[in-house]
């Protein structure tokens, strides 16, 4: 890791907006008098402002023991307690006083073809997903097996999930954009025995190969009992005997009577990899109750979530916020929650506005890559259409800047519409620092405050508080309920990556680092680990490096992030050779193209330099600030004095840029 990092605020925002009075007076958190008696009240007693929730908004078969028990670093919340997630985004809207939810829309989802539109209402969700889980049992899942899931984004992804969270199963949902190299890691390190996928799911009008890939992940393993596959897209493919089920025929004969388990608050709800500070994804392991604690709450005081809206996230469920506000967060409070499977630009650069207008969209919930892309696409892409349905803005995934936020609240929400900026990530479960939208006044770059309950601070390498606009690593500093539980099947490198920066005090630090203004808003302003934020999307730097090494032709290379128009941060390689590899364009095309098939297209490096050295310290380390100050197109201007041979700087600051 590079330990030399200096966090230095550039941002100096001065633009406050106001909670609209109409707004806030409808709002489930209505202005800053009831803002403030939450955090006050959580503040006495953080252990109790979360039973208070928990009792209020989450059903148990049976109470807790106790709230928490907290070992640093091993939390357990609810403890005793017995839930089950499925049964609060199901059944519960389906009895006693909200029984007419039954036949209120749980999904309306869309897929990129145009003929391609389903809803689902409460009661069809709910038989799916029981007919669902029975076919998940009668195939042999039982409770705490693991079950992967490589969908495009249909309604039976979420009923897949569903149904495992029905039975106790665990899910590890794949993002449908990972190679088959990818599934293969992340298949083996859960020790899963089915893969639940499709044949193909649509992107930009052609088909991605999902079941083929599957195929080719799981080409030499025997650990794979069962592949259930959903016709989607209708291509021909190879079923191999004894193992391919198709998921229609199997839903055939289920039964549509499936009791939920009655689980443990602690028992495993589901893993998801992510990019860490290693080379190798981690499993980020969440569990039942204190995860739908947090997403249940955050999901109605943060969107603000009413009986009669139509939300829409935009993110994959592959990714933790589909799984949090997609599904779990959404469905547990019993909304719309509208799907969409396709591109932002296909058939054309309005597909989302024009989806917005004709389902009516209420609240819209993206990342800011995506905000900059529509702004490049043009602001009469978004004036062909009204955007009148919508009442909230949301964003997540990297800070955003000022100039998208105000693009953002103009062209989109019409000035009308607050924006929630909110900052969270996979381990974290749910969100952590957001505005409340009828509450907090918001500023475009600051997601402002902690969510009541969770402390957040920010500080210098010794663990201490720094100053007001003072840069320093952003912690958390007391448990909460969506918290990780661990990585899976490894509790040392849990500790070591979140746990260990400042040991011993039960302080957490995910690698981002932030300031606080002098009212108490939050900044945060990026990773300061090998941890690069591509377009939303988590890489290590590690990851892909170990990528480019693995070809013939590479012996070594370094990985950095650089800014990037769209993504925010674009992918910088430099790389050396092997002697006898010509280092021309073709292989440059053929390295970034290795790098998509090892880990996909995500990962495909923007930027390809060959070098014949790469600079180092005397103790060989690399020096991958000099490579982000080249890489972003400036000269190196920090200190050198520690790097071994000056040579190596003239030489690739004369390299050419691919
Ligand atoms: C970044 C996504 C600034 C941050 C939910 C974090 C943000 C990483 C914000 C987690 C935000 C996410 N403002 N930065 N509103 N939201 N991030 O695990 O660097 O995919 O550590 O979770 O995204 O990404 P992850």
């Amino acid at each position: 890791m590079d330990t030399h990092f200096e966090i230095e605020s550039i941002l100096k925002e001065k633009r406050v907006f106001k909670p609209d009075p109409a707004f806030a007076r409808k709002a489930n958190v209505s202005g800053a008098a009831a803002y403030n008696r939450l955090h006050k009240e959580a503040d006495q007693n953080y252990q109790r402002f979360w039973a208070r929730l928990a009792r209020e908004q989450v059903s148990w078969f049976s109470p807790w023991k106790k709230v928490l028990d907290w070992k640093p670093p091993f939390a357990k919340w609810f403890v005793g307690a017995k839930t089950n997630v499925s049964y609060n985004c199901l059944d519960r809207h389906l009895e006693g006083e909200n029984a007419w939810r039954r036949n209120k829309a749980a999904i309306i989802w869309q897929g990129e073809p145009e003929e391609d539109r389903r809803v689902l209402t409460y009661g069809d969700l709910h038989r799916e997903v029981c007919k669902f889980a029975n076919v998940l049992k009668s195939r042999g899942v039982k409770k705490g097996d693991r079950v992967v899931i490589y969908m495009p984004l249909v309604p039976e992804l979420a009923i897949a999930m569903l149904a495992c969270s029905r039975i106790g199963a665990v899910h590890s949902i794949i993002f449908g954009g990972f190679s088959a190299e990818a599934i293969r890691d992340r298949i083996d390190d859960a020790q899963a025995e089915i893969v639940i996928t499709a044949d193909g799911g649509w992107r930009r009008g052609s088909i991605v190969p999902l079941k083929q890939l599957v195929d080719k992940a799981t080409e030499k393993s025997r650990q794979i009992r069962d592949v259930i596959v959903l016709r989607r897209t209708g291509q021909e493919i190879l079923m191999k005997d004894g193992r391919d089920l198709w998921w229609h025929e199997l839903m055939q004969e289920a039964s549509p009577d499936c009791k939920p388990a009655k689980l443990d608050a602690e028992h495993p709800l589901f893993i998801l990899y992510t990019s860490g500070s290693t080379g190798k994804p981690k499993g980020v392991l969440h569990t039942t109750g204190g995860y739908l604690v947090h997403v249940t709450v955050t999901s109605k005081y943060i969107f603000d979530l009413k009986e009669d809206d139509t939300y829409w996230c935009t993110a994959d469920i592959g990714w933790i916020t589909g799984h949090s506000y997609v599904v779990y967060g959404i469905l547990s409070n019993g909304a719309t929650s509208f799907m969409y499977e396709g591109a932002p630009n296909w058939p054309g650069p309005d597909r989302f506005w024009e989806l917005i207008d004709r389902n009516q969209v209420s609240i819209f919930y993206t990342a800011p890559t995506a905000i900059r892309a529509f702004m490049k696409w043009g602001d009469h892409e978004v004036k062909k259409h009204s955007l009148a349905s919508l009442r909230l803005l949301g964003t997540v995934g990297e800070p955003i800047n000022p100039k998208a936020w105000m693009w953002y609240r103009r062209l989109i929400g019409k000035n009308r519409c607050p924006i929630v900026d909110t900052y969270w990530q996979t381990e974290t479960g749910g969100i952590m620092i957001s505005p409340l939208p009828g509450a907090v006044p918001t500023m475009p770059g600051s997601c402002t405050r902690p969510f009541p309950g969770i402390a957040y601070d920010v500080v210098n390498e010794t663990g201490e508080s720094v100053g007001p606009n003072e840069g320093g690593f952003l912690v958390v500093t007391r448990p909460w309920p969506g918290m990780l539980r661990g990585i899976y099947g490894d509790p040392a490198r849990f500790k070591e990556e979140y746990w260990s920066k400042f040991p011993d005090k039960g302080i957490y630090f995910a690698g981002d680092g932030a300031r606080r203004d002098r009212n108490g808003n939050f900044w945060v302003m990026g990773r300061v680990d090998d941890v690069m934020n591509v377009a939303g999307h988590r890489l290590s730097t590690m990851e892909i490096e170990s990528a480019l090494v693995s070809h013939p032709s590479v012996t070594e290379a370094a990985v950095v992030g650089r800014p990037h128009e769209i993504k925010g941060t674009g992918i910088a390689a430099f790389v050396t050779l092997e002697s006898g590899a010509d280092a021309d364009a073709a292989l440059k095309e053929a390295l970034r193209q290795h790098v998509a098939k090892e880990i996909g297209p995500i990962a495909r490096p923007d930027d390809l330099r060959f070098t014949d050295s790469l600079p180092k310290t005397r103790s060989g380390k690399i020096m991958r600030r000099l490579l982000r100050e080249l890489a972003a197109g400036k000269l190196p201007v920090g200190d050198t004095t520690t790097l071994e041979d000056f040579s190596v700087l003239a030489e690739l600051r004369e390299s050419e840029e691919s």
